[in-house]
């Protein structure tokens, strides 16, 4: 496939001198003068050379003509391809850089710092290594939907994906990252608004922004356009919330997390997936250990083991766990992993303004009333397989709804597929359902579907825990 790529300033001869450009007097004064002059000693015509850079011809003779000015990629084609070093590339930024100032464009840098302590997410690193530079023989924008429970890691690892992509050379045209607000609705960013920080983010003066929501996102491509950005959408509520934000030129990328699955995205861009559960084992207690450092958890290595089973390996309540522990002298893995011992303790894990409880609750307040009654009752039915013919008697619904409750629950991630018909239930966000489920449900459960080790209900405070 080849590419078009931007229209932007028409100088094609970069305003300093570095790098050896312009050439000796006699030579090649501009870009398109010396890719003519490498084309021609090669014997290619344009179309020839069109063909090994994978532009068009016209797109090429446009350049060549000084016509229309060369992107970064184009340049890192011909360097390629005429076997030149980084001649052309040299010389395409120094005329981006000079273009970019001549627009106002600011470069932005947005993204959160990220994490020393990073553990695990191997396969998924790789995926996005290999996902989020594009291909450059599509015109697709590459996006990437990190999905999962709430603090799971979702944005953990967006930000260490940016952060690595940056550093290999990727998106030097910058990096934006938005919190979308997400999934609790009548809190979710409005697109209209995130779109105004963009555009300022990137220079657009304010009386340039257009105020309807369709002219913004136009105005935003068109900024965007030929330009290498990397757009990181944090906490995304749904998919129609994301569209007006999508770039549409293929050199920029887009991360999206989310809580949901956030069905309809597929019919707009073609995103690839990549769900996120919890750690695993010796992943947990890696995690605990860097933030406890090595005496403490030398000091307990089993105890440290037991406080991971007991965080369900859920970072978010790994890290709060691990935080607890150093904020509290006298505390080590073994006395927390005793308080944590039992479930309902372990919602009150919080320190600062972080809480366990207030993570689960804003994707427990985005179900509609049917879902979140069939979530309650997954706190406190028996056994930890769940499907819709164990779930439809106690529920006091048909199996065709227990069965759409189910999905809708997993798309949310509040419970995680098996297979077709089967499901499971985070330790934790069960503990929580139950705990909801003792808080708001008056009505008694039939006999057989109540958990046997159920507690009557009451508000379970861990004092000791909460910061
Ligand atoms: N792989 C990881 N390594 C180290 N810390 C992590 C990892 N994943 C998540 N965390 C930490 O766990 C907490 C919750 O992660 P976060 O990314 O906010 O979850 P989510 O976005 O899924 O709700 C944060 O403090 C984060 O830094
Ligand atoms: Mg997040």
């Amino acid at each position: 496939m080849v590419r078009e790529p931007a229209q932007g300033s028409t100088t094609t001869r970069p305003s300093h001198t570095d790098a050896g450009y312009p050439p000796r007097t006699g030579g090649p004064a501009t870009f398109g003068q010396l890719l003519r002059a490498h084309r021609t000693q090669r014997g290619l015509s344009l179309t020839q050379l069109a063909a090994l850079v994978h532009f068009n011809r016209g797109h090429v003779s446009k350049i060549e003509t000084d016509k229309r000015p060369p992107s970064v990629s184009f340049a890192e084609a011909c360097d390629r391809e005429l076997d030149v070093g980084n001649t052309f590339t040299t010389i395409a930024s120094a005329l981006e850089a000079a273009s970019r100032h001549q627009q106002g464009w600011i470069q932005p840098a947005q993204l959160p710092p990220a994490k020393k302590n990073f553990v695990g997410r191997r396969d998924h690193l790789t995926r996005l290594e290999r996902l989020l530079p594009g291909d450059q023989h599509s015109l697709a924008l590459p996006v990437a939907l990190i999905s999962g429970p709430p603090g799971v890691g979702k944005t953990a690892l967006a930000v260490q994906a940016a952060h690595r992509a940056v550093n290999d050379g990727h998106f030097t045209d910058g990096q934006l990252f938005v919190n979308l607000q997400g999934p609790e609705p009548g809190t979710a960013a409005a697109p209209h608004d995130v779109l105004e920080d963009l555009l300022r983010a990137v220079g657009v003066p304010t009386d340039r922004i257009p105020t309807d929501l369709d002219q913004r996102a136009a105005t935003f491509r068109s900024f965007l356009h030929g330009r290498e950005i990397l757009l990181v959408l944090d906490n995304a509520a749904n998919a129609q919330q994301i569209y007006p934000l999508l770039p549409g030129s293929p050199g920029c990328a887009v991360i999206v997390t989310s809580r949901s699955r956030l069905p309809g995205l597929m019919s707009r861009v073609d995103a690839t997936t990549l769900p996120l559960a919890e750690l695993c084992q010796p992943e947990a207690a890696m995690l605990i250990r860097a933030i406890i450092g090595d005496t403490r958890a030398d000091a307990g290595p089993s105890a440290v083991t037991v406080l991971a089973e007991r965080c369900g390996h859920l970072p978010l309540a790994l890290v709060l766990a691990a935080e607890h522990i150093v904020s509290h002298q006298h505390h080590s893995a073994d006395t927390l992993a005793t308080e944590l011992k039992p479930e309902h303790a372990r919602l009150n894990l919080a320190e600062g303004d972080i809480a366990l409880r207030n993570a689960f609750d804003t994707s427990y307040r985005a179900l509609d009333e049917q879902s979140a009654r069939m979530f309650r009752l997954l706190g406190i039915l028996p056994g930890h397989l769940i499907d819709a013919t164990t779930t439809a008697t106690p529920a006091g619904i048909t199996h065709n709804e227990a069965a759409r409750l189910l999905h809708s629950l997993a798309s949310a991630h509040l419970i995680r597929s098996q297979d077709e018909h089967h499901y499971h239930m985070h330790i934790l966000l069960r503990a929580y359902a139950a705990d909801l489920a003792r808080k708001l449900d008056t009505q008694p459960q039939p006999t057989k579907a109540i958990h046997p080790t159920a507690k009557p209900a009451a508000t379970p405070t861990q004092p000791s825990l909460v910061a």
